[in-house]
């Protein structure tokens, strides 16, 4: 049966892979994605979203509650209606995006390489029944979204220390009183499902908080390489856009514990890796270490490769930091009070902090190379009222964009209110030096190694990846 897109042009098309999708953030991207496309691209082209989650049902209400959002969005947007004109028709507007959706554990590497094989190979379905069995030809944008927090509660000894030393706005965007739960290390059957006894190779230990957010990530988009890479210069270059977090300092991350098992809070390590391979991915220093990766046999055809690119909500309330709801309620209203006393990084809700990921995703690619967005940490702020921007975050060791220029020459950049530098910096944050340039090369050089390392070793260990090709 022919697709409802079959008609449109291939640049048309726009398929998007999104992790995580039911929940918070995630689910705040797919509705922003929904309601820009639609805003943004020719009344010819086709959304295709393809949402993961980790079960069936969710999957099933993911796309319900994306479909609902849809048709609120078609029938009551007036940006939606002045662009139609007259004629404006909610349902044409509404058939031009499709929700379809696979199942993925960033936990479980089988279900990473299936996931991969069926969108490679094989054909999606949407849960609800609405349109089964499509192929896709390729992805547009890989939204790496899913995480886990991995802390137990607040130290509030801790938060009143903070608090009285550098303020609420500080303490609610860079708060240092999250307890860290020690890494938990997965239990190999559920890394290996059934197959784990008749292993000959015994793969590495991976930890929980690194393999969700940032491991998983790393297997699957190599995976699907062949979707995300192209053959000729003249095709749309496909995303992979990684999620971190505004916090994620130099000293998170230590590389005789790289999986953060015994010390780092692991949420934070793993977004300094987050960081730093997303940044370092081409650079010169790195280029040897990254080079097997994006050498997949399974994309040797397709020479041009997908860029990488990093992005954070900024502040959002969502079921990622464990509270009792009452103290859920205490947080909530303390971050809009950091958000009225000035904070730019206070979103506060899912879709405000979509907003940066959204943007990254759909903007054309002309202007993100105008604006090297590849050597930017792409934030979400927002201004008091909540009108949300993707805005420049300081980078320990890589400020702005890796640049190493005088503080006089930054001031010359014509960003105003929340979008100025110098608006939402960590208190202790330091210019840049050439030092420290330096030595964040060099530790994405590190991290893609260590990486490297890891995938080789698990693809040997389970026939799977460029050890299957
Ligand atoms: N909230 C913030 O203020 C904030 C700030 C900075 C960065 N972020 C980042 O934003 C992203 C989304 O976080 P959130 O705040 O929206 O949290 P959330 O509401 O808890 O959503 C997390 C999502 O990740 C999924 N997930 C967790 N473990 C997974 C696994 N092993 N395999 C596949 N999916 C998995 C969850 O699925 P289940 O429902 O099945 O668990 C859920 O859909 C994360 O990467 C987080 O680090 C959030």
């Amino acid at each position: 049966m022919a697709t409802p897109w079959a008609e449109a042009e291939s640049h048309e098309q726009f398929f998007v892979l999104l992790t995580g999708a039911n929940s918070g953030v995630g689910l705040g991207i797919g509705q922003r994605i929904i309601d820009e496309f639609l805003a943004s691209r020719s009344l010819s082209s086709h959304l295709i979203l393809i949402p993961t989650t980790r079960s069936v049902s969710k999957s099933r209400d993911t796309v319900l509650a994306l479909r609902t959002h849809l048709q609120e969005t078609a029938s009551t947007s007036t940006q939606l209606q002045s662009r139609g004109g007259s004629g404006y028709d909610p349902q044409s507007a509404a058939s031009r995006v499709h929700i379809l959706s696979i199942q993925v554990d960033l936990c479980n590497l089988r279900s990473i390489y299936d996931a991969a094989k069926q969108l490679v190979h094989g054909k999606v379905s949407d849960p609800t029944g609405l349109i089964s069995d499509v192929k896709i030809p390729r992805l547009d944008a890989a939204l790496f979204n899913a995480g886990i927090g991995g802390w137990s509660g607040l130290d509030w000894f801790g938060f009143a220390k903070q608090f009285f030393q550098v303020g609420l706005v500080q303490s609610c965007t860079f708060p240092a009183f999250k307890k860290a739960l020690p890494a938990a290390v997965i239990d190999q059957r559920k890394l290996l499902g059934d197959s784990a006894a008749d292993l000959k190779i015994q793969p590495p230990e991976l930890a929980e908080v690194f393999t969700a957010n940032v491991f998983g990530h790393y297997v699957l988009a190599h995976e699907l390489l062949p979707l995300l890479s192209r053959s000729r210069s003249d095709e749309l270059v496909g995303r992979v856009i990684w999620t971190s977090t505004i916090d994620a300092s130099h000293e998170h991350l230590s590389f005789s514990d790289f999986q953060a098992r015994h010390g780092n809070p692991p949420y934070e390590s793993s977004k300094r890796i987050t960081d730093l391979i997303g940044l370092t991915a081409n650079l010169p220093g790195v280029q040897k270490a990254s080079a097997p990766y994006f050498a997949s046999p399974a994309a040797a055809d397709k020479p041009i490769k997908p860029r990488f690119y990093v992005t954070h909500p900024g502040v959002v309330c969502t079921p990622l930091f464990p509270l009792p709801w009452i103290l859920f309620w205490g947080y909530y209203a303390a971050m809009y009070v950091a958000r009225w006393l000035g904070s730019p990084w206070h979103p506060v809700e899912p879709y405000l902090g979509a907003c940066a990921t959204a943007w990254l995703a759909l903007a054309d690619q002309q202007t993100l190379d105008h604006l090297r967005a590849d050597r930017v940490k792409w934030g979400t702020s927002a201004t008091r009222t909540g009108h949300v921007a993707p805005k420049k975050s300081e980078v320990d060791g890589w400020g702005w964009d890796g640049d190493v220029t005088t503080p006089g020459e930054k001031e010359h950049e014509n960003e105003v209110g929340v979008l100025q530098k110098s608006s939402g910096r960590k208190w202790d944050a330091q210019e840049l030096t050439k030092e420290k340039r330096v030595e964040f090369e060099d530790d994405g050089r590190k991290c893609w190694e260590e990486l490297e390392r890891l995938r080789t070793a698990w693809e040997n260990a389970l026939g799977e990846g460029d050890a299957a090709k």
